[in-house]
């Protein structure tokens, strides 16, 4: 289903962009594990529960959620629809999800705040070598009404993604980083952005910018539970458990065999998230049940944004909600906030 979807995107969009969106690091083997191993976790559905009414309300980051899917940060959404992030932003404000602002966002951050209301949104740094362009993404963050800064820790530098090495994929719509990183307003190529990157980026650096953001921190791209107690120490007030989709590294953990030592390394003291191959809204409710507190959702709400713009975008999300509550119902657990670990099969425990 999802993959008509995307077939349908991927015919607007051409090869080079389809390519960029779609695909991942080297023989693309991480990108599809993260979606197989959502299913070894089998659920195990408690009969004759009252579940005429259900509740998908979560809390993250001590904010309510209407439901517990959110928009991973997705760079460069014009080329898949020229509205791009202003588009997808304002789905995900109509259908109740979190929006995640990539640092990479191809339409101004005011005008992507404009068309949210006051939705949640987070904002999604990558940290360049040049700290003055850092600043001024955080900046736009404040600005933008952000509640959190979300750093992304898996990219000190680009994965090989063969796809785009074949294709040669150059992004054309410029950035907020062309417009604070190359003064003569020259699209930069995908290998000349992705060595900005600062590859020194450690652990000493991510207190300075909970400080000077003065907004909550996220840590986006942990893959071990002893990553996950170092960003609690060093003040993050929650992680993302993320491989990237798999566009980085070609032999990595799948992110659901991930999960499940980690949320028991943070033991609730920060808010957990998890992203990479969440398909389904029973995805979802897997996550929920190893003990995340949400996910987010990246490549199926962009072949919707890319098949139907904001509508497009909107109903894949409205998909995702309508099989989360189809799920909780049928597990016999109406209140999302209630899924644990007791909803999984024995022999994932
Ligand atoms: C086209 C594309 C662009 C991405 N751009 C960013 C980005 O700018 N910043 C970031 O932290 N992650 C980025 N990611 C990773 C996503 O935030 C997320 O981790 C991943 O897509 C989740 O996996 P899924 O696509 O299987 O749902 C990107 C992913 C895709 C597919």
């Amino acid at each position: 289903m999802n993959d008509d979807l995307e077939q349908r995107a991927a015919e607007l969009m051409g090869e080079a962009a389809h390519g960029y969106f779609a695909g991942g690091a080297g023989d693309e083997r991480v990108m599809t594990r993260n979606i197989e191993q959502w299913q070894q976790y089998r659920l195990a559905p408690r009969a004759l529960v009252d579940v005429s009414t259900i509740d998908t309300g979560v809390t993250v980051l001590g904010r309510r959620w209407a439901h517990p899917i959110g928009i991973a940060p997705m760079a460069y959404q014009r080329h898949a629809h020229d509205e791009g992030e202003v588009a997808l932003a304002r789905a995900a404000a109509q259908a109740g999800a979190l929006f995640t602002l990539s640092s990479q966002t191809t339409c101004p951050p005011v005008e992507v705040a404009a068309a949210m209301g006051d939705a949640p949104r987070w904002f999604q740094l990558y940290v360049f070598r040049d700290r003055a362009v850092n600043e001024d993404l955080i900046a736009a963050a404040r600005e933008g009404g952000h509640e959190a800064l979300v750093i992304t820790v898996d990219f000190p530098v680009g994965g090989r993604r063969e796809r785009d090495l074949r294709t040669g994929f150059a992004p054309t719509h410029p950035t907020l980083l062309d417009r604070v990183a190359a003064a003569d307003g020259v699209a930069l190529t995908l290998a000349e952005r992705h060595a900005l990157h600062d590859p020194s980026l450690t652990w000493d650096d991510i207190g300075r910018f909970a400080e000077s953001s003065g907004l909550p921190v996220v840590l986006k791209g942990i893959l071990r539970p002893d990553d996950a107690r170092r960003a609690i120490d060093a003040g993050a007030a929650g992680v993302v458990v993320s491989n990237h989709g798999g566009r980085q590294l070609d032999a990595v953990l799948s992110t659901a065999e991930a999960l499940e030592p980690i949320v028991d390394a943070v033991a609730g003291q920060a808010s957990v998230l998890v992203d990479g191959g969440i398909r389904r809204g029973w995805d979802v409710v897997r996550a929920l049940a190893v003990g995340a507190d949400a996910a987010l959702v990246g490549r199926p709400v962009l072949w919707g944004l890319a098949a139907g713009g904001a509508d497009g975008a909107r109903a894949e999300i409205e998909r995702l909600v309508a099989e989360v509550e189809n799920t909780l119902a049928l597990i016999g657990c109406p209140r999302a906030a209630d899924v644990d670990r007791s909803f999984l099969a024995p022999a994932r425990r």
